[in-house]
């Protein structure tokens, strides 16, 4: 039987397709958002990540269907590439190295948006047709987002990744600067969409929308890299959302650019709100530095500080009745999480309560340290926020304080003069004793001495926290 070729089937055809497609991606939309939805929990989150994974799949396979035969495969080819070097990445990075991961993502994700929008643009361009002025403002807009997204995360990842000075930069009238960098691009934003897009425009807005990014996310300290992170995260979706505009109107990546971004900017408000400070002065105070000075069992400014070894903390846990571990980014670093369970299981089983303080920016990036005590299997019962945390606290004969420092330094209750004065903290100098497992007396990354090692209270053990734990288990099981 010949097909039937006239016009009309023809055009019905590619309604179908059309429609088949736009089903498809509002399936994928109902993925991501249900997802999303089941990330709030740690009991659900395993599940909504894969939901949200087979959105993605089905709207890459819904694309691929409607793309152009001639282009799939260069497609296939960029899918199976791209695919295998992320998965190659996230079975490589260490737990640790995650947020700078997340960082060089969100970067990735802009400029994958800037290719695209100049792509199309190109494209038009040598077709002899002029793009609408609306879309041209999409890719003005797309570009400059993305450009900054892309220069600002390779900022962010080195930063974290301590190949960047943590130190914030300050120039010579930065904000001055910064604010002129803005105008002018978006002056060229508007050039690009009402004078029917010239080159030179577009040409001149990339490096400086580079320079932007670079500018905007240098003077940032190695504290708030976290913040930026997330709302750089937020930028990336808006580059996605805009540049789905360009792309014939693609609903997929409307949606989940509009989801990146809303989601993103609510996360970078969480975090804030967690460190009781505004988001402008996250961006321009430049509090912290990434590094961590002060040796094994020394003084700073002179003060005493107590210590202890792991055999004394097995002894005070014998003796407790109660007791709330709050782990902080060196239980990250020592990958201490799963001495910390044996630990807990042993006190438990020995009619010890045992809880886990866990501050909401513990560590270098939200819920790091939800991840690592689910990792190990840390039932999400005994869990308690900063607030239920701090409700139990004076309840408790000891606190156990693994590798965290800024989350737990009372100058954020009382010193006006501490940069982190007003952040929330456990108030881990009100239980019976409080012993602090870490390396040195060196401060934490907002690069603040902290002046619970020296409370009266306190007792520092000094070393690296996995194997503190593992030494304090021995003596406990010797008890
Ligand atoms: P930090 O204040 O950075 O302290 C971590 C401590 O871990 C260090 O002082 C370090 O001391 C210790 N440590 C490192 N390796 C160790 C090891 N192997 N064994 C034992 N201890 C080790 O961490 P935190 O208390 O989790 O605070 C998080 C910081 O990030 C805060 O400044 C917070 O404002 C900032 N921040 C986080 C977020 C998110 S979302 N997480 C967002 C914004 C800002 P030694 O070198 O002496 O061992």
């Amino acid at each position: 039987m010949t097909p039937d070729l006239t016009p009309i089937t023809l055009l019905a055809q590619a309604a179908a397709a059309d429609a088949a497609r736009d089903i498809a991606y509002l399936l994928a939309a109902f993925c991501f958002i249900f997802g999303i939805k089941r990330l709030r929990s740690p009991k659900t989150a395993r599940a909504g990540n894969a939901l949200a994974s087979v959105g993605m799949a089905l709207a890459i396979l819904a694309t691929l269907l409607h793309a152009d035969p001639g282009a799939l495969p260069l497609a296939l080819g960029a899918v199976v590439l791209g695919s295998g070097i992320g998965a190659v990445l996230a079975l490589r990075v260490q737990m640790t190295q995650m947020p700078q991961m997340v960082a060089l993502f969100n970067g990735f994700g802009g400029l994958a948006s800037v290719l695209v929008v100049t792509g199309e643009w190109a494209q038009a361009r040598t077709a002899g047709e002029t793009l609408a002025g609306a879309v041209l403002l999409m890719v003005g807009l797309s570009a400059l987002i993305g450009c900054v997204t892309f220069s600002g995360s390779i900022v962010a990842a080195g930063k974290l990744h301590g190949a960047i000075s943590g130190a914030p930069v300050r120039l010579p009238a930065q904000i001055a600067l910064n604010i002129a960098g803005v105008v002018v691009a978006l002056a060229l934003v508007v050039v690009l969409a009402g004078w029917a897009g010239p080159g030179w425009a577009l040409a001149l807005l990339v490096p400086i929308a580079l320079a932007l990014g670079v500018a905007l996310t240098v003077p940032i300290g190695g504290a708030d890299m976290p913040v930026m992170v997330s709302l750089l995260n937020s930028y990336s979706g808006l580059a996605a959302a805009a540049t789905g505009f360009v792309v014939d109107y693609n609903l997929a990546l409307i949606v989940s650019g509009a989801l990146v971004g809303a989601s993103g900017l609510i996360l970078t408000a969480i975090m804030c709100k967690a460190m009781n400070r505004s988001l402008a002065n996250v961006l321009f105070a430049g509090v912290g530095t990434a590094d961590s000075t002060g040796a094994a069992g020394t003084t700073a400014e002179g003060r005493a500080v107590k210590s202890a070894d792991p055999e004394d903390l097995a002894i005070m846990l014998d003796a407790a009745r109660r007791v709330m571990i709050v782990p902080g980014y060196g239980m990250a670093v020592a990958q201490a999480q799963h001495a910390v369970r044996e630990l807990a299981d042993v006190l438990t089983a020995r009619g010890v309560t045992v809880m886990y303080g866990v501050h909401p920016v513990a560590g270098r990036m939200p819920g790091h340290m939800n991840v690592l005590l689910a990792e190990a299997d840390v039932p999400y019962e005994q869990l308690l926020d900063l607030e239920q945390a701090n409700a139990e606290i004076e309840t408790c004969d000891v606190a156990l304080v693994i590798g965290a420092n800024d989350v737990v330094n009372p100058a954020a209750r009382h010193d006006a003069t501490s940069p982190i004065f007003g952040m929330p903290i456990i108030d881990v100098d009100k239980a019976g004793a409080c012993f602090v497992l870490k390396r040195s007396l060196g401060a934490g990354y907002a690069g603040v001495q902290n002046e619970l090692f020296f409370a009266d209270r306190t007792l520092m053990v000094f070393g690296d926290a996995k194997q503190t734990l593992q030494k304090t288990l021995a003596a406990l099981k010797e008890l």
